[in-house]
This record gives C-alpha cells, structure tokens and sequence, in this order.
C-alpha cells in the first residue's frame, strides 16, 4: 500500500439547529466553502484532486441529490472533480476520510478529500419522511429505535449514574469554554452564514456575516445547575437535553494526498490514519459501539491503548461516552481536551469530519504521536480511526 498523508483538515464552527447562527444557511454552502477553505489552506490547484467523498446521515432534500458532486461543483471545482455522498450515520465523515485514504493509499487517486456535512436544521434527524419496512420493524423494533432510548438503556445496563452524566457534562463545557478562550479551535475557519432581514415595504433582504465559534457552549454549566431538568426519553431517565449531544449544522473537510503527490506538489504532510475499524452491536445499546472498535482499530494498528495521546470520542450522550471511557480503561485526561459534543454539537454526518480537524489540532497544541477519533453509530455499530502524526 501506498502512503496517503493527511495534509489539512478544517471545520466550520458547529452552531444550534434550528436556534443558532447557521439556521439559515443551506448546507451545501456550508459543505463548499469548507471544501474550498480545506484546498486554498494545503495550497493545492483543485484541479489535482480526484475526488470528494462527503459525508452526511440524512442525504436528502437541500443536502440530498449527491451533495458531495453538489458542492464540489459550488466550491468551484473544475468538473474533472469527482463527488459522492457516504452514510454510516455518525460517523460518515470519519468514513470518508477512510474511504479518501484508501483511494490514495490504492493508488486509484492520487489526491482525494474527505468531508462532513450535516445541517440538522434543514434537514431533521429522521430525515423529513422516516419509512421504516412495515414488516421488519416488527420483527426487530430495536432496528428503528429512538437514539434517546439507547442512551437509557446503557446507563440502566451498565449503571451509569445521573450523577456521573450531570459532571461530565459540565466537564464538556468548561473544556470547551476554555479552549474558547485560549484559542485553541485552530481548525475552525471563519464561515459566512446568512441571514434574512425585514424590510420596511415588506419584503426580506439576505445579509452575510461571518460566524467564528461553536454558538452552543454554556460556560459555567454545573453538575448541580442541570441536576433539575429530565429525561425527555424515559420517565425517571438520566438523559437529559444538558447531558446530550447538541443537535447541530456544520461542515468539515480534509485533503488526503500521496507521497508522491506531496512531493510533486509540495504539499507538506501532517498526519495519516494507520487504522481504521467499524464494529457491530446491539442496536438498543449502539452508544457502546466504541468499546469494540476501539480495541479492533488498536489491534489492527499493533498498538495499546495506553500509546494512544488523545482521544475525540464523540458524546452521543454522557451514557455511553462515560461506559466506553470505563470499559475500556482510558484515561479521562486525554478524552475530549477541547470538550466534546454536549457543548460543542453533534452534527450527525459531519462529526467524525469535524472531530478529526480538531484531533488534529490538539495533537499539535500538544505535541502527541497518536490520536483516536471514535463514535457510536445508529443501529447498532461503533467507529474508530487511529491516527499517527508525521
Ligand atoms: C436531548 C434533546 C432532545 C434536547 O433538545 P432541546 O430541547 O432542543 O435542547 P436545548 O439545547 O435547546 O436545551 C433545552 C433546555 O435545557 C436546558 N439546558 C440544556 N443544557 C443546559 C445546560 N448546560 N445548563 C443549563 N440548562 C441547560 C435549558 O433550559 C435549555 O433551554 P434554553 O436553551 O432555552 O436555555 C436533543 O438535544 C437531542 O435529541 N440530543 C441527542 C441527539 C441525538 O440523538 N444524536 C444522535 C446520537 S447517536
């Protein structure tokens, strides 16, 4: 196999669904202006580049109609420039960022882009007509279920307390309050959103602004200030809307290139994935998906989990984040350095995009060798990808 080196990879900031800066900005403007930031930031004339594999877990209506080719096209890529849409759900951006890699470590491309795009906004979790086979749900109901009640079922499976998801939680948002404040989202380029504004006679005129940071951090959250509210899953629950992933709209991309086209380009390599795994479960129990592709990745890798120097492991929700961080013996210091999904929002297809960029950039605030990006996927599956920096 050839080399394929990881040479940049950026995110938008991630903002509210529905409430937040991005609401009204359509995500294939979101999803081409990353493209096009991710290749002006490696400094690559597009026309080098293969193809686009763009990820997204409700592929339809404004972000449907093979959004990858889409925008590509809109980011103003020459039509030499290939695009396709990927889904696994959560973790569709880390899989193009696979599927990216393996074209170049094949040798069927020389340059190939990963990416992540999601507005939960335009576009609701379920998609905007959920059909589940009338037959099949019946046989396996759990094939359709609710990603709330996966998160009960693992803390009543695996005793994960209230108490534990509430601290987590308001762990989340001060690391990310912080690394607000320190300027540590290296990976976020500054996005124009639009909005729409009345006018005198009536009408609406759109207006651009630049949006610079993830809109849904709440500095100050504590474990006793989010005690109060419930479960909007299951009566008596523990998962809550403070200890869930934010719903979220945003976009990320990342370039991958041979040896040879680094060399030929000049193109200066930053990171590459050295394995990559996806594991099955139970589909009533997905939020432990990590806990099984991990090892599987760290096998592949010939590595323990102890080399491993930090982790984005996405935070569904506090539940599964806190069992698969236990099950597997991490280390919580190096989980999440910059917060994770409850504060920072988990735009379902763009996710595992948008924690790789910032993987990377907490392994060059820190000067770690190996970073692991995992999520657990609906319908029962876990993601891990390892990462080397070079
Ligand atoms: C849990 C969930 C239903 C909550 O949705 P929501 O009601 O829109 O959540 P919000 O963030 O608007 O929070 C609702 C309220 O909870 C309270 N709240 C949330 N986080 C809080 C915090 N950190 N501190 C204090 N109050 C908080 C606030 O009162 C907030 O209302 P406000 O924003 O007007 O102040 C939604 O986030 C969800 O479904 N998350 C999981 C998504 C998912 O399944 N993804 C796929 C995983 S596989």
């Amino acid at each position: 196999m050839r080399e394929a080196y990881i040479v940049e990879s950026v995110r938008t900031p991630g903002c509210k669904n529905k409430r937040g800066k991005f609401k009204d900005t359509r995500p294939e403007d979101l999803l081409s202006f990353i493209l096009k930031s991710c290749v002006e930031k490696a400094g690559i004339n597009p026309a080098e580049i293969d193809d686009v594999m763009v990820g997204c877990a409700f592929p339809e209506a404004e972000q449907g109609i093979n959004i990858g080719r889409i925008a590509s096209k809109m980011a103003g890529f020459p039509d030499s420039v290939c695009g396709a849409t990927v889904n696994r759900f959560c973790s569709s951006g880390i899989e193009a960022i696979a599927l990216a890699t393996l074209r170049v470590q094949a040798g069927w491309s020389d340059v190939a882009m990963g990416a992540g795009i999601e507005s939960m906004t335009f576009v609701p979790m379920g998609g905007n007509k959920p059909r589940p086979h009338p037959e099949f749900s019946k046989e396996d109901p759990t094939a359709y279920i609710s990603m709330g009640i996966t998160a009960e079922n693992v803390a009543s499976r695996y005793n994960v307390t209230r108490q534990e998801c509430d601290e987590f939680a308001a762990k989340s948002n001060e690391k990310a309050a912080i690394a607000q404040k320190n300027g540590w989202f290296t990976e976020i380029v500054p996005t124009p959103a639009v909005k729409f504004v009345p006018q005198a006679d009536g009408t609406f005129k759109k207006e651009t602004f630049i949006v610079s940071e993830d809109d849904g951090v709440r500095p100050g959250t504590t474990a006793e200030g989010i005690a109060k509210l419930s479960s909007p899953f299951k009566f008596g629950g523990v998962a809550t809307a403070a200890n869930s992933s934010q719903t979220t709209d945003g976009a990320a991309a990342t370039l991958v290139a041979s040896k040879e086209a680094c060399e030929r380009l000049g193109l200066k390599p930053v990171a590459k994935i050295i394995a990559y795994a996806v594991a099955g479960c139970k589909s009533d129990e997905m939020g432990v998906g990590p806990k099984y592709a991990i090892p599987k990745a760290l096998k592949i890798a010939g590595l323990t989990i102890d080399q491993i120097d930090a982790f984005e492991l996405n935070e569904a929700f506090a539940t599964q984040a806190i069992h698969c961080v236990k099950e597997l013996g991490i280390d919580i210091n190096k989980v999440n350095l910059n917060g994770g999904a409850i504060a920072l929002g988990h735009p379902l297809g763009c996710t595992g995009a948008k924690i790789t960029a910032t993987l990377l950039s907490v392994l060059k605030r820190t000067g770690g060798k190996y970073g692991i990006v995992s999520m657990c996927i609906g319908g029962g599956m876990g993601a891990a990808a390892i990462f080397e920096m070079v």
